[in-house]
């Protein structure tokens, strides 16, 4: 798939990975983007960021339907169609379950795997009329492995692995491609509240991502070899991977008590 002059959808583009994302798809040749993202100032940012780019620049909550409709139907009224559509933006709310707020629970749901899903669903017709339609979803290691106090945010990016799967069986007749990335912990705003050290920086992570999507790969996992051994034991031998958590519970539970990017 060759990016030049395709027209591309991204959520949260306006901070973190997401931001790094446009730099990378600008490098390739990328002229239209249309984003979406809560901070008007961070929007307006991007246009200066990039000179060369024709934004369409929506304000406004992923988890509000109302916006979703209103992106989808500038890109049909401007663009006509679509090429690309980056599932990206995300939020955080660790510790306990039972210390965790209502609110938060069911926010985390809504930013990170309803708008996904219908966000997706308002695209498909748009991509449709593209020759080489993509979409890339942006998951967690987390959504490989469940960790405890992650209970909710690991539950919506497992979610959105089992999403990529089933709608890429589901849209094969129509070629629209689907690439799921499961990032590591990542140097972004997202982690600032947390205990994380020796992150991936989000241009590295922005870069392979984009290119694992223009060459049509499945799934991504970052975090090298360490990650890919623990998810193998995680689904081989979950009860060997238990032991392995419980030795750090105390560090863990304190660690995400603080970790909070919503
Ligand atoms: N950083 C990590 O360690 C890490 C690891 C694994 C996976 N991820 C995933 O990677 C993706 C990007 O994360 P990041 O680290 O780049 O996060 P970030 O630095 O916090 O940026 C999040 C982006 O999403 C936008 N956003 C958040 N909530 C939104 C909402 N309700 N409606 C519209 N836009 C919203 C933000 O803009 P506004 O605040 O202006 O809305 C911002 O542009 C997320 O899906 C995250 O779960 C991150």
């Amino acid at each position: 798939m060759q990016l030049k002059d395709k027209k591309v959808l991204i959520t949260g583009g306006s901070r973190g990975i997401g931001k790094c994302m446009i730099d990378e798809l600008v490098k390739q040749g990328v002229q239209d983007i249309a984003v979406i993202g809560r901070d008007k100032e961070n929007l307006k940012a991007l246009r200066t960021t990039f000179e060369s780019v024709n934004f369409i620049l929506v304000r406004g909550d992923v988890g509000d339907l109302n916006v979703l409709r209103d992106v989808t139907s500038k890109i049909e009224d401007e663009w006509g169609s679509l090429d690309i559509l980056i599932n990206n933006a995300g939020i955080v709310s660790a510790g306990p379950l039972e210390d965790l707020s209502d609110e938060d629970i069911y926010d985390q749901v809504s930013v990170n795997l309803t708008a996904v899903m219908v966000l997706t669903k308002y695209c498909i017709p748009l991509l449709r009329h593209s020759q080489e339609g993509a979409i890339l979803n942006v998951s967690s290691g987390l959504g490989l492995i469940g960790m405890p106090f992650y209970s909710v945010y690991a539950s919506t990016k497992a979610a959105i692995r089992q999403f990529s799967d089933a709608i890429r069986r589901e849209l094969e007749p129509d070629s629209i491609s689907v690439t799921c990335v499961y990032p590591t912990a990542t140097n972004t705003d997202m982690m600032t509240t947390s205990k994380a050290t020796d992150m991936d920086s989000p241009e590295f992570v922005a870069e392979r991502s984009i290119q694992a999507m223009v060459q049509k790969k499945l799934h991504v996992i970052f975090g090298g070899e360490e990650r890919l051994n623990d998810s193998k034991l995680n689904f081989e031998s979950p009860e060997k991977f238990d032991a392995k958590i419980a030795k750090s519970y105390e560090e863990r539970k304190e660690a995400s008590l603080y970790h909070k990017a919503m």
